[in-house]
């Protein structure tokens, strides 16, 4: 009988990458994917460390998991994978014996090996080394899953700030070499992906070995990418504004299929705390940064990561961050608490801002954002937008698909068009969403 494997993602876009692959890598062995964990014989969690609360809640879930087990008489494979994997190790077998496999980022092409040992009697399996190998080069292919995918072009991160646990579960950048990624990309498109997002925690970071010789950097890979027919759309997240070269912004203004809506975060507007955060760029320095995309490509949209009640952070400082988001305009954001991890340099600062101070700046500063949002998709009202119709609405005959923004559309009667860029005409305004009827039947750009 075959045999199912659910897997359950925390985290960010990276995570829901490397979970499809782990499903990749475990479909040989007769895994098909199960939609909740009863009905699974193996069940992965692929954990994200970055804040306690996502942390925490892997500790829950696999309270659930016991009693599944348990009822089963041990007949589950439980997995832990991904940042809190890496971060604690064997701290999860000793915590939750009932585990049998703690796996981290970087050795899940073993995964086949890890559940044959764990089979053996009483076998737990612990692999969260940095092998020297990159687990792509053992990978097998990418499996398409709609018309949108991500792409995981570089992983790691060298930059240690303060507050930040990837550096220490994700290791050292990595680049894929640009062959590998041009051979996946043509895979997907293949397969009918016409959208592609590359993945990376500082994807702009991105210096490959290129597939002419040499080293790219990302505006030539996405030049690359551009050539790939039948490739509509590209997007790349996430990026640091200390690696936005020049090539990389003249791409904004050359290359059509890349979208005009770019996630640049810049975690606090306040020049003190950029410096404790050890971001090693300042507030005006960002704004150059900004002002140099928006010459390339006037349309372009931006959205943030941004941490309030850092260290030591202030009133003054805080309302520095509300000014930056006013001046740069940010149609969407990320917010956070700042969130103390152990074993990282701002978790011994003084001044730590207690948590009914974070609450209400918090609260300040997404009020803003909604405003933001908001406005945003009022302009959106009445102009024609090239929208990828990739899910099913909430009627019959509605699609749902997302602007070049990245807004949800919702378009009737539109059935036939699953997978298709389509120019919708945005004619109403919902809370969280555009709705808008398709007027034209070519395929195009943005
Ligand atoms: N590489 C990206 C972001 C990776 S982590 C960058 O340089 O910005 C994703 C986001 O999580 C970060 O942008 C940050 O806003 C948030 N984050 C990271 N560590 C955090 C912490 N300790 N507390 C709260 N938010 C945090
Ligand atoms: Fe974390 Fe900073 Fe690296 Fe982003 S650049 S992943 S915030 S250490
Ligand atoms: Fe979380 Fe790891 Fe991503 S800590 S945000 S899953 S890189």
């Amino acid at each position: 009988m075959a045999k199912k494997l659910f897997v359950k993602t925390y985290g960010c876009q990276m995570n829901v990458y490397d979970s499809a692959r782990m499903a990749d890598v475990l479909a040989p062995l007769g895994y098909a994917e199960a939609t909740r964990p009863e009905d699974a014989d193996m069940v992965i969690l692929n954990t994200c460390h970055i804040r306690e609360k996502a942390a925490e809640k892997v500790f829950s879930e696999l309270g659930r998991l016991r009693v599944l087990k348990a009822e089963r008489d041990g007949a589950l494979i439980i997995a832990v994978a991904g940042c809190v994997a890496q971060a604690e190790g064997a701290e999860i077998l000793r915590r939750a014996p009932f585990v049998d496999i703690v796996l981290g980022p970087q050795t899940y092409h073993r995964l086949p090996e890890m559940v044959a040992q764990a089979a053996r009697a009483g076998g737990t399996v612990l692999d969260t080394e940095f092998p020297l190998e990159p687990k792509f080069d053992h990978l097998p292919d990418a499996r398409a899953d709609g018309s949108a995918a991500f792409l995981s072009v570089q992983e790691g991160c060298d930059k240690f700030c303060t507050f930040c646990v990837v550096p220490y579960t994700r290791g050292a950048e990595y680049s894929r070499p640009a062959k590998a990624i041009l051979d996946e990309a043509r895979k997907l498109v293949g397969q009918g992906v016409v959208e592609i997002s590359l993945l990376g925690q500082n994807v702009n970071g991105w210096h490959g070995d290129g597939a002419t010789g040499g080293t790219w950097g990302l505006g030539r890979l996405v030049r690359e990418l551009a050539d790939i027919n039948g490739l509509e759309r590209i997007r790349y997240t996430t990026s640091h504004p200390n690696d936005m070269d020049d090539d990389l912004i003249s791409a904004h203004a050359q290359v059509d299929k890349l979208m005009p809506f770019l996630s640049l975060p810049v975690q606090s507007g306040s020049d003190r705390i950029l410096d404790a955060m050890n971001r090693k760029h300042d507030r005006a320095f960002y704004l150059g940064v900004v002002d140099r995309l928006k010459a390339a490509r006037p349309d372009l949209a931006l959205t943030t990561d941004l941490i309030v009640g850092f260290p030591g952070e202030t009133d003054a400082d805080f309302q520095d961050t509300m000014d930056l988001v006013r001046q740069v305009g940010f149609i969407n954001t990320y917010s956070f608490k700042y969130s103390s991890r152990p074993g990282t340099p701002a978790a011994g600062m003084p001044n730590q801002v207690p948590e009914p101070v974070k609450d209400a700046r918090l609260a300040e500063l997404q009020a803003l954002l909604w405003d933001q949002t908001n406005r945003f998709n009022q302009q959106s009202v009445g102009r024609t937008m090239a929208v990828l119709l990739d899910r099913p609405g909430r009627y019959p005959g509605q699609l749902t698909g997302r602007s070049p923004f990245m807004q949800p559309v919702h378009v009737d009667n539109a059935s036939d068009r699953m997978g298709q860029i389509v120019h919708v005409r945005i004619t109403e305004l919902h809370s969280n969403s555009l709705a808008g009827e398709a007027v034209a039947s070519e395929r195009i750009c943005a």
